[in-house]
Parts: structure tokens; C-alpha cells; sequence
């Protein structure tokens, strides 16, 4: 517990200069709220997405449109609660119309707050969710079709590249990969691979 609110507590101070961020250009092109993340400082399980969508720029909370229903039912599935992971993104402000984020604001954004966020939480297992995060944390350009399935490393620890739950909701045949792909995750943090 202790750990907890330690980890909390340098959360906290990670975030507090960058409550009003304009250090990137998604910081002027009407988002509505900054989405840190939450969950459990302390998490061995990290979920890193691509951006806020309208939902999550409305509520200032990751993952809660369709496409974080989708992924919470899929954790839920496993018996992973939402509480006991931290999920957050790659850029922490919704691009507009919903378009990916460009270069320069995943460069910037991740500089200042996720790396710093992995720092921090220290997880025993990264999952990224889809391609942005994927090739951000992995720095390559291999299609996630491909590395899908794989069990990369990022700083040594490693990390499940899986689908985005959006990506899902266009081809619900593949939750079957998600689901696999998140039991790889869970199995890895409690230290049965
Ligand atoms: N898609 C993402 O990548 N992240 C969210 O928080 C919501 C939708």
C-alpha cells in the first residue's frame, strides 16, 4: 500500500506541470481534458493506447467509449479488473476527428509523461494496443498483424503487442487474439511464462 501512494505520489508531481500542456500542437486544437491515465500506481500489468477519443476528452478518463467497453469485458473475462491495472495512451489530448496522432506530438508527449509513467509504475508487463503504441514503444514499423501474438521487450521489460479493441469492434472474430494476448500478459505478470 505504501508503495501505492508513493508511486501516487510521483504521478502526481509527474502530472501537475502539465495540466494546461500546450507542448505540443493537440494542446491547442480542442481538447477538452488532459487524459493522464488512472488506475493502480503500483500495477504489474501497464495498457497503453493510442490517444483519447470524444468519450475519454469528455470525462478526462481513458478507455471508456465502446471501444474501452469492449476492453474492460475482455479484462473482466480474465478475471483482470481495471482497478489492479493502469491503463493510459501514447498522447494524453484527442486528436482531432479522431485522426492519429502525428510524430512530433507522440515524440513530445511521450518524452515528457509516458516514459516518465513507465519509470514510475515500473509494471512486470507492458501490453500495447494496437499499432501507434506498438511501433512508439518498439521504435519499428513491423504491421500488427505481424508481431501480434510475440513477446517483445521494452527497457527489459517485456511487452505484448496486441490489437486495439477498436480494431475489434470492425472484426469481432479476432477478439478470440485480444483475449489470448491479455492471458499472455496476465501470465507473464504472475510468473507462469
Ligand atoms: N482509444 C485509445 O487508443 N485510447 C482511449 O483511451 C480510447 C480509445
Amino acid at each position: 500500500m505504501n508503495q501505492q501512494i508513493q508511486k501516487q505520489a510521483l504521478l502526481d508531481a509527474l502530472y501537475s506541470p502539465y495540466k494546461n500542456c500546450v507542448m505540443c500542437p493537440l494542446g491547442s486544437l480542442g481538447r477538452t481534458n488532459i487524459v493522464f491515465g488512472e488506475g493502480n500506481p503500483d500495477a504489474q500489468l501497464l495498457l497503453i493506447g493510442e490517444g483519447p477519443g470524444k468519450n475519454e476528452d469528455a470525462l478526462a478518463r481513458p478507455f471508456i467509449g465502446r471501444s474501452g467497453q469492449l476492453l474492460t469485458k475482455a479484462l473482466n473475462a480474465l478475471e483482470i479488473h481495471r482497478d489492479d491495472i493502469y491503463i493510459t495512451n501514447i498522447v494524453k489530448c484527442r486528436p482531432p476527428n479522431n485522426r492519429a496522432p502525428l510524430t512530433n506530438e507522440v515524440a513530445t508527449c511521450t518524452s515528457l509523461l509516458l516514459e516518465k509513467q513507465i519509470k514510475i509504475i515500473q509494471p512486470r508487463a507492458i501490453c500495447t494496443l494496437g499499432s501507434s503504441a506498438t511501433n512508439t514503444l518498439l521504435k519499428t514499423m513491423t504491421p500488427i498483424t505481424k508481431i501480434r501474438g510475440t513477446i517483445q521487450t521494452y527497457q527489459s521489460t517485456p511487452l505484448i503487442p496486441t490489437y486495439h479493441p477498436a480494431y475489434i469492434l470492425r472484426n469481432p472474430k479476432e477478439l478470440v487474439k485480444l483475449t489470448q494476448d491479455l492471458e499472455k500478459a496476465l501470465k507473464i505478470v504472475t510468473q507462469q511464462i
